[in-house]
């Protein structure tokens, strides 16, 4: 009796055995990943491209004061969304605070009243439209609307640019 081709069969055996049940129990376990993944997709939140702002009355002409005149600058929104609120006139416009050069973010500077990009100089008036620097356009803006439940809202997923800037959608006219 050969003892030691008994043991390499047992060992084959064994070995056949086990990547047997290894091979299974990976299966096994790239099924239940596909499966959970499937229960937990991988979903991006993002901000809805609406977002209100108040209403009318909300927005007042200013009284005029030296800095601005009746000019205001609504700066609330500009953190979480990106857009400055302007009234000038009877006119509401919603900004879009992205330099129109390389993307980056202008400050609004009350005593000048304009836009200044912090990057390379650029320079906007309160309309948005740009007079200095290398930024090649004006500022875009968002579509403003007032909703039906009375509500001026912005909806960023229209974008107007300058040569649209009279049309409605890229400023609301307010009565008051
Ligand atoms: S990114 Fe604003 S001037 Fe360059």
């Amino acid at each position: 009796m050969d003892v030691s081709a008994d043991k390499q069969r047992i060992n084959r055996r064994m070995f056949l055995k086990i990547t047997g049940w290894g091979s299974f129990f990976v299966t096994i376990g790239i099924f239940i990943a596909g499966t959970v993944r499937f229960l937990f997709p991988r979903v991006l939140f993002e901000q809805p491209p609406t977002f209100k702002i108040g209403f009318p009355k909300d927005f007042l002409p200013a009284v005029p004061d030296m800095r601005q005149g009746t000019l205001r600058v609504y700066e609330q929104w500009k953190k979480d969304h990106s857009v400055w609120i302007v009234r000038e006139g009877n006119r509401l416009y919603a900004i879009y605070a992205k330099c129109t050069h390389l993307g980056c973010t202008p400050n609004w500077f009350a005593d000048e009243r304009i836009f200044k990009c912090p990057c390379h100089g650029s320079r906007f008036y309160s309309n948005g439209v740009n007079f200095a620097g290398p930024a090649p356009r004006p500022l875009d803006r968002f579509r403003i609307f007032l909703a039906s439940d009375g509500r001026i809202t912005v909806d960023k997923s229209r974008i107007y640019r300058f040569r649209d800037f009279d049309k409605q959608g890229a400023y609301l006219y307010l009565e008051v």
